[in-house]
């Protein structure tokens, strides 16, 4: 084949395992968090305008479908992912003629459209919604509605259904004066969960669904999808409701959980089939990702493989909570590459024969993995931007990129809590510092700066100017959350152009996942499982075998007994079997200096 033209590799995948005709096993993801994305008319905001201006950009890196995060109308008490209109674009990120506009600018350009689809819950005030509370209107049964407990006064503190905490703080059930019953909300009080038992709550949602896609979007990455079916039992009735027992899990201050009947319910398979068959039967060139909180991994394993006919891929959530005490993301504990190696190396196995893999390290969710993991100090930024990217993006599956990562954007380093805009955020440290007085306010801040989702979020970084070009430098408004004054540096403007920086690599990734067979779908061997440093694996296909091997330490290290052999084996090192380095060059004397990597055909 020849460097640098796409090539197809629906034989090669298919001889693996995947869909037939995956176009999306050779592709790259990239996701656009729209409101910090590029603002085209100084209100603060991103909008699709800005995402517009910016295609040439993202046709220049060499992506193949854009995710977006939710533009519909939205309260945005939840950044968007509380939905009061699914068929119509928020003012805020412009229009529905604006939406149309971006399919075909995008589609020109040969990049797809993927949109964030919201269906675990609503916001509260979407018409559905509000219709149901009402007792006697058609949707009175399109939510979780539950009467309070037995001998309680509704609306007062223990009368609650059950015992179980929302994902957000406080409980998961608020009461209602108007209907006087409680409603379920796994997240915050103004993202009511849909009732998915309820056959027109399906309906409903398919035929939305397929407004969409008669649209001409390219498919949905599927928000929290793994909750819409929760265990009932034959009554119809959660766990713990009434007084019942409620699984244990470890207590969350005062909450149970809602995670074991609210993930992964007896349903889902039967649901994602029906939406296979209502939505995407007959239709091509589509992609499904679902995100799965939790979800065991035999499961990601079976619902992808194409025989079940339900997702096409599942965002997984192990290899980001291996660093988290207790699953609690606001307990880190210091990072280990072994850590994160046996979760890869499960994830990894358990769609190697059939089902396909996602592949992501950050997102609009997670603090920004550079920062995390890698080190984000002026010495060493670039280089661990690189090395964790050459890592992820040579593991088998399909790569997401979340704006900025390409660049080596860093997490906010914010200090002051008036900064965080995040709703979980937020309301974390009111819970543990106010309420409960479990952490100091020093410790939460320091957690916050660690973990918050807006490390994420802060304004993608195209230049040096005032407000990183992200809003217009003289506008009148500030960006809705601040930009990270690390942009005089970090930013698009000064890294298109140069061969040696994060984008540059970036775009050599993404390349070699368009044109060498064995990066797109060759099989994943991990190699060295044990050593404290080195990450290393082999991909083969055919005939071929590349081994890779990243040093994730700020140490130089000796490259492990098993890879070494390896390389030994196939002769003296040779610049052209070299594919691609953080260095650009050969590892010298049998090391890795600090956060160096490469992929060599051994
Ligand atoms: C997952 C989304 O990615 C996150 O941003 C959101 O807060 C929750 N689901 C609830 O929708």
């Amino acid at each position: 084949m020849v460097d640098g033209q796409r090539m197809t590799i629906a034989d090669d995948v298919r001889t693996n395992g995947a869909t037939p005709n995956p176009w999306w096993a050779n592709a790259v993801v990239y996701q656009i968090y729209p409101r910090s994305f590029q603002d085209s008319n100084g209100d603060g905001f991103g909008d699709i305008q800005g995402i517009i201006s910016r295609l040439d950009y993202l046709a220049g890196l060499g992506v193949d479908v854009l995710w977006l995060s939710p533009v519909y109308v939205s309260p945005q008490v939840d950044n968007g992912y509380d939905i009061a209109d699914y068929q119509n674009i928020d003012p805020r990120f412009g229009t529905m003629d604006d939406m149309d506009e971006l399919l075909r600018e995008a589609h020109k350009r040969g990049l797809k459209i993927v949109m964030d689809l919201v269906v675990n819950h609503t916001s509260d005030e979407h018409a559905w919604f509000r219709a149901s509370r009402d007792k006697n209107d058609e949707h009175a049964d399109w939510y979780w509605w539950r009467p309070a407990r037995k001998g309680h006064e509704p609306g007062t503190p223990g009368a609650e259904p059950n015992k179980w905490g929302s994902y957000f703080g406080g409980s998961a059930w608020t009461y209602d004066q108007k209907r006087g019953e409680y409603y379920l909300h796994q997240y915050s009080a103004k993202q009511p969960d849909l009732n998915w038992e309820n056959p027109k709550v399906r309906k409903a949602i398919y035929k939305m669904m397929n407004w969409w896609m008669d649209r001409g979007i390219d498919g949905f990455r599927m928000d929290v999808i793994a909750e819409i079916s929760k265990r009932v039992d034959s009554n119809g009735k959660l766990p713990g409701e009434q007084g019942g027992h409620i699984p244990d899990l470890p207590a969350n201050h005062g909450y149970s959980t809602p995670f074991l009947a609210c993930t992964d319910g007896p349903r889902l398979d039967e649901f994602l089939r029906e939406m296979r068959h209502a939505v995407f039967d007959g239709r091509e060139g589509y992609m499904t990702v679902g995100e799965a909180p939790g979800i065991r991994l035999k499961r990601d394993g079976y619902i992808t493989d194409p025989v079940h006919g339900e997702l096409d891929m599942m965002f997984l959530f192990n290899h980001v909570l291996f660093d988290c005490k207790n699953y609690d993301t606001w307990t880190p504990v210091p990072f280990k590459v072994d850590g994160l190696r046996k979760i890869m190396a499960k994830e990894q196995k358990v769609v190697s024969k059939a089902g396909w893999a996602s592949l992501y390290f950050s997102n609009h969710d997670q603090p920004r993995a550079l920062s995390r993991w890698g080190d984000d100090s002026e010495a060493m930024r670039v280089k661990s931007a690189k090395a964790l990217g050459l890592l992820l993006h040579m593991h088998r599956g399909t790569p997401y990129i979340y704006e900025g990562e390409e660049l080596g954007m860093t997490n906010a380093h914010f200090t002051q809590l008036e900064q965080y805009r995040d709703i979980q955020s937020l309301n974390i440290y009111k819970e543990r510092v106010d309420e409960q007085h479990r952490v100091s306010p020093e410790e939460m801040m320091d957690v916050l700066a660690k973990r918050s989702r807006d490390n994420a979020r802060t304004p993608m970084q195209w230049d040096g100017g005032k407000y990183a070009g992200f809003t217009a430098a003289d506008a009148s408004v500030e960006p809705w959350i601040a930009v990270n004054p690390n942009h005089d540096v970090i930013n698009a403007e000064a890294e298109v152009g140069d061969p040696d920086s994060v984008y540059s690599f970036y775009k050599r990734l993404i390349e070699l996942r368009h044109t060498n067979a064995v990066v797109a779908a060759g099989d994943w061997k991990l190699v060295d499982a044990h050593d404290e440093h080195v990450y290393a694996f082999t991909r083969s296909l055919g005939g071929e075998k590349l081994l890779v091997a990243v040093n994730c330490s700020g140490q130089t290290v000796p490259i492990p007994r098993q890879a070494a052999k390896l390389l030994a084996s196939s002769g003296k090192l040779d610049e052209g079997r070299l594919l691609i380095s953080v260095t650009g060059s050969l590892p010298v004397n049998g090391q890795l200096g600090p956060w160096e990597g490469f992929v060599y055909y051994v």
